[in-house]
């Protein structure tokens, strides 16, 4: 975990100079930190804000907090100015550019910076395309820079920018070496000597190569070396050394080797010149699978199905920039639009999770027995980042599945394909639910011991809510129907232990164990009632009535022993009157339609809410005065008073434009303080997106 420290040094002075604001604008709010380059677990590149930080005053971090620098110079008729990153060079001076704005989208972060005579913009796009799974695995990420002359002159303007090879590990230690490749495109590569497929070291994959490119042509020159060497050729001479060679191949850190990119963009007037650059990491084999009998399968991104070679996929990727910023333009405004019918707030809230909710999960195929891949055999994984690594756990899928049901409903059957592909190979040994595919992402090596975190109510319900979900929003029965047995296994767990639900674990496990937790027997009535309609679906209209009638039955007498004594709400856990929480598990009732709780519940609920709620929102239950931002929302969509719904929303708001933290959208933190308790940059907030869908 992160310290929860602003800046180092002098920073925290000018921090307290300009509390809550920053000499530039945000718009709509300035976040904890901006997703500059977030594609994917390992592609995760950020801008830590506090009270706000401009894009060349600090080193971009990987979600984590690891520095990965990433810097940019423009020289402005032989003026230089810095618009990217903290570099010092020694022996070669320069000014920093002045950020005059800051903009996020739900895929973009823009920055405006005035350089001398031009303003510069510098537009982060991580593209999120959830229909075409080519493009959505690639797994790089654009920087696009655009400069036009402010003073009415045109002006000689040459772009510099390189990545470090920081970027390469979560050890700076670690050998690296390297290429240039000079076709259609300009593309510097490296990697570690000694890779380790499927490892990490501080949630860094230790394998795969990192490439920074740009398309080949005149006034474009690349080199690599030493960070002064490099990024001083280029100060003193407005473009980089073709012949100096650094063969040297050494340590990250030893003389930190750069790989640089720069491009002449000749004379610029009014009208905007601009280059593109793609970082990205390429990892093969991505993710390893158990199968049946307990072999290990080596999984591949989808995009290998259609290139076959990293460099084509990168030329690829350069010449769609045009076609994927239409693309994103259009999400962006499609988002903007269904978000800002709630609010304003809630379409900041909901722009600022999509890529951090995305870049969580890969797109897989495998290779058929002859060699060729197999797009047949789609699997989506995910990396439970920061909380522990986990792959595929259940409730964190769950919690984030919103999103798919909002982007597109197949990519969430998708990430239940692997668990429940395990599950029926008959290698787990409970009959509830598994809590997850893996211990560490990206090895989704199963639990056959059976000894995985259990969370068996939890879990089970989960699975049976997002499989009617998925299959209600595909139109297709054929992913419930191929597992139905293992649903109704889950179903006969449910009936035996979701009404009086024994001792265990919820999602919430950092608030820790309990007996008898009103919210978790929600679920798992639920779950019943699902398993209900997912048999109605294939036919079956016998089990459809029995488990309806036994749903029915279980929420009658869930009302008796769940509610309060001592005040109008239910409780946290049977018998303990002046408990309470946040029954967000009603969500599902309410998106799927099924009205199995009486409207009385909700009523009572939302009466409730409006007296416990403090300036940061209301507390997740009575053991703690922290909360959760995914579930804030959830239940911000139970609530049957809109004004309560934009609390819950605006309280949301205030949390994260506070100017208090400084990680990736924390979706645990404190009601009253309004500081991050934990957890950062994790997929939950795809559940930010369920007012999206009621
Ligand atoms: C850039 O020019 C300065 C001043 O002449 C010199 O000290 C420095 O070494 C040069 N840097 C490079 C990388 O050539
Ligand atoms: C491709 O994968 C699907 C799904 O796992 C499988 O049913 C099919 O047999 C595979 N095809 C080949 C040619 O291996
Ligand atoms: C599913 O069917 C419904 C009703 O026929 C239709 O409105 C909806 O667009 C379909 N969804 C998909 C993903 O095909
Ligand atoms: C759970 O609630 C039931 C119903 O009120 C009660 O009989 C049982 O003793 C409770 N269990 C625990 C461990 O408190
Ligand atoms: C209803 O389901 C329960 C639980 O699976 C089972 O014990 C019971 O026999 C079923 N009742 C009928 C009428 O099928």
């Amino acid at each position: 975990m992160r310290s929860l420290t602003l800046c180092t040094g002098l920073g925290l002075f000018a921090v307290q100079a300009v509390v809550g604001a920053t000499s530039w604008t945000n718009t709509p709010f300035n976040p904890p930190s901006i997703p500059l380059a977030v594609r994917t677990p390992y592609l995760s590149t950020w801008l830590p804000q506090g009270q706000g930080v401009a894009l060349n005053s600090e080193w971009a971090t990987h979600w984590g907090g690891q520095t990965t620098a990433w810097t940019g110079f423009v020289k402005v008729d032989d003026e230089s100015y810095s618009y990217l990153g903290a570099a010092s060079v020694a022996g070669s001076s320069f000014t920093q550019a002045t950020q005059k704005s800051m903009t996020f989208t739900s895929t973009q972060s823009i920055f405006v910076l005035s350089a001398g005579p031009v303003d510069v913009t510098v537009t982060f796009l991580s593209p999120v395309d959830a229909t075409d799974f080519v493009r959505q695995s690639i797994p790089m990420s654009y920087m696009h820079v655009s400069v036009a002359s402010t003073d009415g002159a045109t002006h000689s303007v040459q772009v510099y920018s390189d990545i470090s090879g920081e970027w390469a590990s979560g050890s700076d230690s670690w050998d690296i070496e390297w290429s240039t490749t000079a076709t259609d495109i300009l593309s510097h590569q490296y990697t570690l000597v000694s890779p380790a497929v499927y490892e990490e070291i501080s949630d860094r994959a230790q394998y795969g190569n990192w490439y920074y490119s740009m398309l080949n042509g005149a006034g474009a020159t690349a080199q690599i070396g030493r960070d002064i060497t490099v990024r001083g050729g280029f100060l003193n001479n407005s473009v980089l050394s073709t012949t100096a060679k650094d063969n040297n191949f050494r340590a990250i850190s030893d003389s930190w080797p750069v790989f640089g990119l720069a491009k002449d963009l000749g004379k610029v007037g009014s009208t905007a010149a601009s280059v593109t650059f793609a970082v990205g990491h390429i990892r093969d084999p991505a993710i390893k699978y158990v199968l049946a009998g307990n072999a290990k399968q080596a999984r591949s991104l989808y995009f290998w199905s259609k290139y076959s070679t990293a460099n084509q996929v990168i030329s690829f990727f350069l010449n769609d920039y045009n076609t994927a910023l239409a693309t994103a333009n259009a999400l962006d405004k499609q988002v903007q639009t269904d978000a800002t019918k709630i609010s304003d707030d809630y379409a900041g809230i909901v722009a600022l999770s999509i890529r951090q909710a995305m870049a969580a999960n890969e797109i897989t195929i495998s290779k058929n027995a002859f060699g060729a891949w197999n797009t047949s055999d789609v699997m989506y994984f995910m990396k439970e980042i920061s909380s522990d690594g986990n792959v595929n756990t259940v409730d964190v899928v769950f919690p984030a599945h919103p999103i798919f049901l909002y982007l597109n409903p197949k990519l969430g059957e998708y990430l239940l394909e692997p668990l429940y592909r395990y599950q029926a190979s008959g290698l787990y040994p409970n009959k509830w639910s598994v809590h997850d595919m893996g211990a560490h992402y990206p090895k989704a090596d199963g639990h056959n011991d059976g000894t995985d975190e259990a969370m068996p109510v939890e879990e089970s319900g989960n699975m049976l809510i997002m499989a009617l979900s998925f299959a209600r929003a595909t139109n297709d029965t054929t992913q419930i129907k191929r597992y139905e047995s293992l649903l109704d296994q889950w179903t006969q767990y449910l009936i035996e232990d979701s009404l009086i639900p024994a001792f265990q674990l919820s999602t919430d496990d950092f608030a820790g164990q309990l007996a008898n937790q009103t919210n978790l027997a929600i679920k798992g009535i639920i779950g019943i009632r699902c398993m209900a309609e997912i048999s109605k679906l294939l036919g079956n209209t016998a089990k459809y009535t029995n488990y309806s009638s036994i749903a029915a039955d279980y929420v009658t007498k869930w009302q008796v022993y769940s509610a309060s004594k001592t005040g109008a709400h239910l409780t946290l856990d049977y018998n303990d009157d002046a408990s309470w929480g946040l029954a967000y598990n009603l969500y599902s009732d309410v998106r799927l339609g099924l009205k199995l709780f009486p409207q009385s519940v909700y009523d009572e609920q939302t009466a409730w809410y409006k007296t416990v709620i403090n300036q940061y929102g209301v507390p997740l239950d009575t053991r703690h005065t922290y909360t959760k931002s995914d579930w804030s929302v959830w239940t911000s969509a139970i609530v049957t008073d809109t004004g309560l719904r934009d609390q819950f929303i605006s309280t949301l708001t205030a949390y994260v434009s506070n100017g208090l933290n400084n990680v990736p959208f924390s979706d645990l933190f404190d009601t009253i303080s309004g500081k991050t308790a934990g957890f950062q940059a994790r997929p939950v907030v795809g559940g930010h997106l369920a007012l999206l869908l009621v």
